[in-house]
């Protein structure tokens, strides 16, 4: 069930400075004339609408993240600058960068924040003491505001100071829009999701899997497991997968897994057939092998057609389905087939569908079909270690919203 927490819109945050932790952490790419820009704005377009809320109701928003994993000190390439650039673009509103998220001239140009315009904080990485959630740092980055939001859906696993920390030193720590819409469609599936329920997982690595699938194992109908962490589930089961990547590790653990799974009566389905190369390499010839095996010299790296319908099947059969992780070597043509097929497999189900962030969600964006799913997550590692059964602490650390009047509570249960 999804937590009912304090949500923005209850926040009196006109002439308020409000510190809105927004997850930035964004791809950047070289622009024309070699500076850096933002290479995939969907954070920052779902940052939108928390954003324009407050701003709309007079607020003055200080938005801050983190970029990438600067190890505590300040690196060129990881400055939230583009997103500032972009951000303006989008929002249609002035968008000032701070220098640094701390320190005197930051508090001044928080201070001095006209009506109508937005701070951007700079990289909040690049202190140690954000990632230790330190007690000081938490107080200073408070006292650059008045309230505080969290919509950092993608960060509400990190227990660090401007997620956890500062929310003891400002009043009635709320939640974001999209933070909301994060907590109540992958709750949906936490709670008793409408059946049969069917969880499609890709991606390399089985070992950053293993707590979810535990989780899920117990609750869905149908597991589809795809990507090269089928190949570690086809070497437990004794099939050979030729030069395919497989985790050594974690061929033990999903041994584990089929076995419960069978115990459990759960359908889980590996690949059948396989799209198969030398090499990675575009160039490289692909071909289909007949049936689960893949010969010893050639490297799995796709689904082959009898399996994508085999999953097609059941995903369109499913009425809730989850998806992380890509079903191939998405961004290398051939090699996009399987993920293209599930994902418009799953867009035309009629199911309630949630894509759990990463890759995947950035497949779906790129192959138009957002709209057509039930909700693409902005989390990666947050919306796997909530349906892991996580209590996320950025979650926990904001104010429950107040309990609904009797009559309100009667209109929800009918
Ligand atoms: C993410 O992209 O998953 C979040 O921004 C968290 O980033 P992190 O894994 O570096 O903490």
């Amino acid at each position: 069930m999804a937590p009912r927490k304090l949500s923005v819109r209850d926040l009196e945050v006109g002439g308020r400075r409000v510190f809105v932790r927004v997850d930035f952490n964004v791809p950047l790419q070289k622009g024309p004339g070699g500076s850096a820009t933002v290479a995939d704005d969907t954070r920052l377009r779902a940052s939108l609408p928390t954003l324009r809320l407050v701003l709309e109701r007079g607020g003055r928003p200080i938005a801050a993240s983190h970029l990438g994993r600067p190890k505590g000190r300040p690196v060129t390439e990881m400055s939230l600058l583009p997103a500032a650039a972009r951000l303006a673009d989008l929002l249609g509103a002035p968008v000032r960068m701070a220098p640094d998220c701390v320190g005197a001239a930051t508090k001044a140009l928080a201070r001095d924040l006209a009506p109508g315009s937005l701070l951007l904080l700079e990289n909040l990485r690049f202190h140690p003491e954000e990632e230790a959630n330190d007690e000081a740092f938490s107080r200073r980055l408070a006292g650059l505001a008045d309230l505080y939001v969290n919509d950092a859906f993608g960060s509400a696993h990190r227990a660090h100071a401007s997620v956890v920390g500062i929310t003891r030193h400002l009043p009635r720590p709320a939640a974001g829009l999209l933070m909301q819409a994060e907590i109540e469609a992958l709750g949906r599936l936490r709670g008793t999701p409408e059946r049969p329920y069917a969880a499609l997982l890709g991606g390399a690595k089985v070992s950053d899997k293993i707590d979810l699938i535990r989780n899920l194992l117990p609750r869905v109908d149908a597991l589809l497991i795809a990507g090269a962490m089928a190949y570690t589930f086809l070497e437990a089961r004794g099939v050979p997968v030729g030069s395919s990547r497989v985790e050594s590790d974690s061929v033990e653990e999903a041994g584990a897994i089929l076995a419960r799974a069978a115990q459990a009566g759960v359908r889980l389905l590996l690949p059948a057939d396989h799209v198969v190369a030398p090499s990675p390499d575009p160039g490289a010839a692909a071909r289909v092998t007949p049936d689960e095996r893949i010969d010893a010299g050639l490297l799995g790296l796709d689904i082959g057609p009898r399996t994508r319908a085999a999953y097609a099947e059941v995903l369109r059969a499913a009425r809730t389905i989850f998806w992380n992780g890509p079903a191939g070597l998405f961004e290398v043509p051939p090699y996009d087939a399987g993920t293209r097929a599930l994902a418009e497999a799953i867009a035309t189900s009629g199911a309630f569908s949630v894509v759990g962030g990463g890759d995947s969600a950035a497949a779906v964006n790129r192959l138009g079909l957002a709209a057509r799913f039930g909700h693409v997550s902005t989390g990666g590692g947050a919306a796997i270690e909530y349906l892991a059964g996580a209590d996320l602490p950025g979650v926990a650390a904001l104010e429950d919203a107040p309990a609904a009047p009797r009559g309100d509570r009667a209109a929800r249960r009918a």
